[in-house]
């Protein structure tokens, strides 16, 4: 009996999660009707295709046929992986397409992607020919490009190591494909202009590809089977589409139909699966009517009072703070929301460039809807946000909530964001000069530590990054961002989470183990930011594999700490200050957080009251737990550096 209880149970367990943890879009055609769920840049929905390129029908008769690169988007993110206790989550996904090629000049060009990117935006300038509305010549094979892609290419390109004119590869931030294969001797001719069918499976660890003329779903072997770990390479929320181009040589890129499934693996769906799992333990029905009602009651009844609650004290403890906008004023400024005043894509909304009716520019960020917390993280964002003054904090000018949109207005920042700005590009013009770089990441410095000790209620930042870091019209670092902070008192010294937010690269190691941030993982992500800044690369390097600590601790070992300086700084930068900076870094960056400088040290240092800190010559291992130590001591300003008496070699 107990064996049938229990076999029962493991089947509604399956069932439950299949039945929680699924997302699927269905397009059997594309008409006028669903065109409200793509974003089209470049390409048209027509003749009950999505037209990745357009066709000769459209829009003007002098409209180039040629060297044009297009792209169409499903306009929804999808979460695409979380971390949570010690362990990175992957949604897995299945993408079944019918592609149609059809010539129009006697060879065709250049060919069709299913892609997965970080962002709606637009394919790259002159990402036409070989590029495939993917990338452009300079942003081929940056990291940064943040595009999977499967490609179906109807050109050889000798640039990109193409087999042939027929062959499927899988690009990851490159046009030169990491696996590829022909198609000519599965008998399948892609432009050829009738149907072919083609399947795309990530499963968590592989990503694969199944390819067969006809419309007929063949899952016996897959042509193409990639082992990559997408969460190493695109970020946590990703969007799903097509890409094409065409070159000197033209030809109509289509996709005929679509089905998609993308496993959830937002928290609810999990809290939705235990919650399942409690309730109904004999029957399937009670199961699924459990979840729903728990889904439905979610939805409407706790969400609901619990952010009027929190609503109606931001209210009440915002006078003389910000200050409440109607929607018709928001939406005016930001030209209802215009794609062309879009300046980026946030954990959870889009921002966007506006000018109020009285000629004050702002930035307006609108928290998106399908981020189920939206509401909650928003008011809390406004509670905390209201309450802080500092000049390097972004400035919040109000709030507005209506008709289920929620905005926040802020001051603009008319230099845009840290990352941006050591990133470019297109460095040639224009790179961030070592003065500046200085004083951001003193103005860095100097915001979290009046949200670590000098404001009313202390305050963790907890996600800091070079992309939180906003620069005004002087170059002055003001930090934004504040989502994911939450108000802990003074006396306590952290706050729990079930999950560990933040970034990877940026969280501390500890975070795994606890789950929850501390004054201590802010220094870390402080530290992270100020070794970016000082050396112009990303706390993962390019080659995924090298963490930049790990390799700028090298550097310090074989006393060449200053071979880590950004090259673009062609060796214009004050050496003592670029040393001071990047043993701060790597300070801060710690394994152990008791052994991290507090904010108020790394002031002392980079206003050159104290000396840069001495540093073990190994990175010392990460110890769990910690040592036992003592809090007094760790938050008094006056304790001095423990870290090169504390050694403990490693490696
Ligand atoms: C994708 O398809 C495979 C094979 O049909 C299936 O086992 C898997 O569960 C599917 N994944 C999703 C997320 O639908
Ligand atoms: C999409 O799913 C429907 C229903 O399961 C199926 O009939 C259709 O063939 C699928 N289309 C593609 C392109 O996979
Ligand atoms: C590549 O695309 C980016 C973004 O659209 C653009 O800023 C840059 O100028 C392009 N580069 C080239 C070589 O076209």
């Amino acid at each position: 009996m107990a064996r049938v209880v229990l076999s029962l149970l493991v089947f509604f367990f399956k069932y439950s999660i299949v039945l929680a943890s699924v997302k699927t879009h269905t397009f059997p055609l594309f008409d006028e009707t669903v065109r409200s769920q793509f974003v089209i840049t470049n390409g048209n929905i027509n003749k009950g295709a999505l037209q990745v390129t357009r066709d000769t029908a459209n829009p003007t008769p002098e409209f180039s046929l040629k060297n044009q690169s297009g792209r169409i988007l499903l306009d929804k993110s999808f979460r695409l992986w979380k971390i949570s206790a010690e362990r990175t989550t992957l949604a897995s996904f299945n993408a079944t397409f019918v592609l149609s090629i059809v010539n129009q000049t006697a060879s065709g060009g250049e060919g069709l992607a299913f892609i997965i990117a970080s962002s709606k935006n637009d394919p790259p300038d002159n990402s036409y020919g070989e590029y495939l509305g993917l990338f452009n010549q300079s942003t081929d094979g940056s990291y940064s490009s943040d595009v999977v892609a499967v490609e179906f290419d109807t050109r050889k390109s000798t640039g990109a190591d193409d087999p042939d004119d027929n062959h499927v590869g899988i690009n990851v931030n490159s046009i030169k494909s990491v696996t590829r294969a022909s198609l000519s001797p599965h008998n399948v001719l892609l432009k050829n202009a009738s149907d072919i069918f083609a399947w795309v499976q990530y499963d968590g660890k592989n990503l694969s590809v199944y390819v067969n003329a006809g419309n007929v779903s063949d899952a016996s072997n897959a042509l193409l089977s990639f082992a990559i770990d997408l969460s190493k390479n695109l970020p946590d929320n990703v969007y799903f589409g097509f890409s094409a181009s065409t070159g000197n040589e033209t030809e109509l890129n289509c996709i005929r139909s679509w089905n998609l499934t993308v496993e959830d693996i937002s928290d609810s769906s999990n809290k939705g699966t235990i919650i399942g799992l409690a309730v109904g333990v004999p029957l399937v029905v009670v199961l699924i009517l459990g979840f729903l009602i728990f889904v439905f009651v979610r939805r409407v009844g706790y969400t609901h009072r619990k952010s009027q609650r929190l609503m109606e004290r931001a209210l009440t403890d915002s006078t003389g703070g910000p200050r409440k906008f109607r929607l018709k004023e928001l939406t005016s400024a930001t030209h209802n929301f215009d794609k062309k005043y879009k300046l980026g894509e946030g954990g959870f909304g889009s921002v966007y460039r506006g000018l109020l009716s009285n000629k004050t520019p702002v930035a307006v960020k609108r928290v998106s809807d399908n981020s189920h917390q939206g509401l909650q993280e928003f008011l809390a964002e406004i509670t905390i946000i209201s309450r802080l003054r500092h000049k390097n904090l972004v400035r919040i000018l109000g709030w507005c909530h209506e008709d289920g949109e929620l905005l926040l207005v802020y001051d603009l920042m008319p230099n845009g964001s840290l990352d941006k700005l050591i990133f470019k590009m297109d460095n040639k013009n224009e790179v961030l000069d070592w003065d500046r770089r200085y004083r951001i990441v003193s103005g860095v410095a100097s915001a979290l530590l009046y949200l670590h000790e000098e404001c009313e209620q202390q305050v963790l930042h907890r996600d800091l990054k070079a992309s939180n870091v906003m620069l005004d019209s002087e170059y002055n670092a003001r930090l934004g961002d504040f989502g994911l902070a939450r108000l802990i008192e003074h006396d306590k010294n952290s706050y729990t989470t079930t999950a560990v937010a933040g970034t990877p690269g940026y969280i501390a190691p500890e975070c795994f183990h606890t789950g929850r941030a501390t004054i201590e993982s802010d220094v870390f992500s402080f530290g992270a930011v100020a070794l970016e800044v000082a050396c112009g690369r990303r706390p993962r390097m390019e080659s995924q594999q090298i963490h930049l600590v790990d390799w700028v601790w090298g550097l310090y070992r074989e006393n060449r700490l200053l071979d880590a300086a950004d090259t673009r700084l062609a060796q214009k930068f004050d050496r003592d200050e670029m040393l001071c900076m990047l043993q701060l870094g790597l300070a801060c960056s710690h394994p152990n957080s008791q052994e991290r400088p507090t904010m108020r040290q790394v002031l002392q240092i980079l206003g050159k009251d104290a000396p840069p800190p001495l540093l073990p010559l190994f990175k010392p291992a990460f110890v769990w737990p910690a040592p036992p130590s003592n809090m007094s001591e760790i938050l008094s300003s006056s304790r001095d550096f423990s870290i090169q008496e504390n050694q403990s070699s490693s490696e």
